[in-house]
């Protein structure tokens, strides 16, 4: 089960060219291409004559023509030839998904087109601001289903087993992790007093000795999280923290896209109040990263396969508290969202019926 009325990220901007590419999200195949100027369209892959995938045909300018009989669509959608006839049926169409570029990415709404605000999209904080660096980020595959992944980056005790020796140490087992909702997200939350600067952070950290350190884990519905890292000397915990001369802060953003049920494209940089123009720094940090979060990519996968086949019920623990508020709002989120498509469909949002 999916959230349509939201925008997720179908791919980095500079993926997205003149070639045809399709991709599958929310078990929907899209093909995507940019025009001549520079936009970039995103059409239901699917010809509406016998199917098939019109990634599988041919960019004529603009518009896209059908590898099967050449039915040509315009970036809106809208059939505008069909060879061999001069009657273009009503439902010779393709739904349009809309689009926005954005920090690098392009993001798509995948419910109601009237819908679409870009002004819904998560905003970056400190993005292109002066004393603030951003590295290039990357994106991975994840053979697990997307709640699989929130529910990993709602609980920051899971460093401690998975990422010892980078974001973790002993330090992150014991210290309990304070949750809050907010209109539009869950909030998992810790300070962490005293401790060692944790062996990823320690090359960047200003200063010397042990550090006070917040873990704020913040995943907004329905599956974009922001990880903020804050660093300072011990002792220096708390609402003040950063302002800090010493401070080190680190926003990680990571944007989950669900392929289907199984499988989610997983989009992700940091950016650091330290080094902006650094790309030595930048590169450390994007290459660490990467390893890390493959740490993950692995155990979810291995998650993932173990609820397949599980033979007795899972348990939850305390250390699930925010995940599980996090599922059950958006749960709330999906069964409002069907619920007004039920009583109103002809605006549901599946492509099959626009
Ligand atoms: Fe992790």
């Amino acid at each position: 089960m999916f959230l349509r009325n939201a925008w997720y990220v179908a791919a980095w901007d500079r993926e997205i060219t003149r070639a045809l590419k399709s991709l599958t999200i929310l078990d929907e195949r899209i093909v995507f291409y940019r025009t001549t100027t520079g936009q970039v369209v995103a059409l239901e892959d699917a010809c509406p004559h016998r199917k098939l995938p019109l990634s599988m045909g041919r960019l004529q300018d603009d518009r896209l023509e059908c590898g099967y009989h050449g039915l040509t669509f315009d970036a809106t959608g809208a059939c505008v030839r069909i060879p061999c006839s001069d009657y273009i049926p009503k439902g010779a169409r393709v739904h349009s998904y809309p689009v926005v570029s954005r920090y690098g990415l392009v993001w798509i709404w995948m419910g109601q087109p009237e819908l679409a605000d870009p002004a819904k999209i998560v905003e970056v904080a400190h993005w292109g601001e002066p004393g603030w660096g951003t590295n290039s980020g990357d994106a991975m595959t994840v053979d697990a289903h997307y709640l699989l992944v929130t529910d990993n980056l709602l609980d920051p005790s899971h460093v401690a087993w998975v990422h010892r020796g980078s974001f973790g140490d002993a330090a992150c087992e014991s210290e309990p992790v304070t949750v809050e909702a907010t209109g539009h997200s869950i909030i998992a939350s810790r300070w962490m007093r005293g401790v060692e600067v944790a062996p990823f952070y320690a090359p960047f950290v200003k200063f010397q000795g042990p550090c006070d350190r917040r873990q704020y884990y913040e995943v907004r519905f329905p599956s974009h999280a922001i990880i903020r890292a804050i660093i300072v000397p011990a002792g220096s915990a708390g609402p003040d923290a950063e302002a800090h001369p010493q401070v080190f802060v680190m926003d990680s953003y990571n944007f989950m896209t669900p392929v289907d049920a199984d499988q989610t494209r997983y989009y992700w940089f940091q950016i650091r109040n330290f080094a902006p123009e650094d790309t030595r720094v930048s590169e450390q940090m994007t290459d660490s990263v990467r390893s890390i979060f493959d740490e993950d990519r692995v155990i979810l996968k291995a998650v993932h396969q173990g609820f397949k086949h599980k033979r007795t019920p899972n348990i939850d623990i305390a250390i699930d508290s925010a995940p599980l508020r996090f599922r059950r709002r958006l749960n709330q989120l999906i069964a409002a969202e069907q619920a007004a498509q039920a009583r109103d469909p002809a605006h549901a949002a599946s492509p099959a019926t626009t």
